[in-house]
């Protein structure tokens, strides 16, 4: 344990303070339906999928779509992996969607529809790293764990006033959080944290005023609870660059294809598109996308790009528009059809909404 965590490890967590302001306040989630019972595993396994790098209001629908079309991890595993994928779009991360038909099938198939109590046999599932394992047992199953996401990190480096940057305090941060775990609601305690984090410690300007735990606080007393936690320089995410080239036909459709299982934005329905690499595309000139383009056409370019930012860079993707008198082609690569947005993952629906705004203003003039 780092000398910069204050108060000592054994100063006493307010957990019944924290209770008593979750029995009040914390959030009415769909997954939550059986409160104070648990989840149902799957609901819970599916939430915490979903909410992997997005924010609980976004993911409730999806998360109600996704109960509502598949309401038992049978019926998901069944599901042709397509439509499981067109569900999950604007959710971001397809390799996520994946791994959730995958593991849907495994546990159908080998574990009776039931998940595994167990963290080491959670951990094989694919998309299941430990934070998730542990949310599936602390949560799912109610059994005694440590469960820390973003938020709680949070709440815990302020309550101990954790100095340490992150990641480097994440060490700190369990065990800070293993000294505080009640070994009553099990199941709660993480959640009661994330909706206190949420409403009360939150990023910025946290509600210290109204914070039943302020008290017992040492950022508060600290008087830097707002700064907490630390966090090392981020790296600066590369910049990367491609070309999206997208093609309207009389019918008002357009070309697209399916991009390859493996890789970015895998399996998912795409305009065709160049390059996700280090190139300035945005530079190129219209010869150069023409020997790049599915097929000929009258190729120009709109004057903005569309910015996305993936994990680990910073895509710039310029985008080619073309208006074609083709409806079929002599390639087995792709299809006509108008594009439908919510099939799109959220990148190329981007890339549909500023050919549809800018198609008719910015298409720069074909070199000569
Ligand atoms: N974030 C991740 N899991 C959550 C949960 N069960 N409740 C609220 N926010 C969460």
């Amino acid at each position: 344990m780092s000398s910069d965590l204050m108060p000592p490890l054994n100063a006493s967590f307010p957990g019944d303070d924290l209770f008593d302001w979750y029995d009040t306040h914390g959030r009415d989630l769909p997954w939550r339906h059986r409160w104070p019972a648990l989840a149902p595993v799957y609901h819970l396994w599916l939430s915490e999928i979903m909410l992997q790098q997005t924010i609980v209001k976004t993911v409730i629908p999806y998360f109600l779509e996704f109960t509502g079309r598949w309401p038992t991890i049978e019926a998901l595993a069944a599901a042709p992996v397509d439509e499981v994928l067109a569900a999950w779009a604007g959710l971001g991360y397809y390799a996520r969607a994946r791994n959730l038909h995958k593991t849907a099938q495994i546990i159908a198939a080998e574990h009776g529809g039931i998940f595994p109590a167990d963290q080491k046999a959670l951990l094989g599932l694919p998309g299941i790293g430990p934070y998730t394992a542990s949310a599936i047992m602390v949560m799912g199953y109610g059994q005694p764990g440590v469960v820390v996401d973003g938020n709680i990190e949070r709440v815990m480096s302020r309550f101990f006033a954790i100095k340490t940057p992150l990641p480097k305090a994440k060490r700190d941060i369990a065990a800070a959080y293993e000294q505080c775990r009640p070994t009553a609601r099990p199941s709660d305690f993480p959640q009661a944290l994330m909706d206190f984090a949420n409403a009360v410690c939150t990023p910025k300007a946290p509600a210290c005023g109204i914070c039943p735990l302020a008290n017992a606080c040492r950022g508060y007393a600290d008087d830097m609870a707002e700064q907490l936690p630390f966090k090392a320089p981020k790296q600066q995410k590369p910049t990367r660059s491609g070309v999206a080239f997208v093609a309207i036909n009389q019918n008002g459709e357009a070309f697209l294809e399916r991009r390859p299982d493996q890789g970015l934005l895998g399996g998912m329905v795409a305009f065709p598109s160049v390059g996700w690499t280090q190139t300035d595309w945005s530079d190129a000139d219209v010869q150069a996308a023409d020997s790049a383009a599915p097929f000929p056409a009258d190729w120009r370019q709109l004057s903005a790009p569309v910015h996305h930012i993936f994990t680990h860079f910073a895509l710039e993707m310029t985008i080619y528009y073309a208006e074609t008198n083709r409806s079929s082609l002599g390639t087995n690569t792709g299809w006509w059809q108008v594009p439908e947005p919510s099939q799109l993952p959220s990148l190329m629906r981007k890339v549909w909404k500023q050919v549809e705004t800018s198609k008719h203003l910015q298409a720069r003039p074909k070199k000569p």
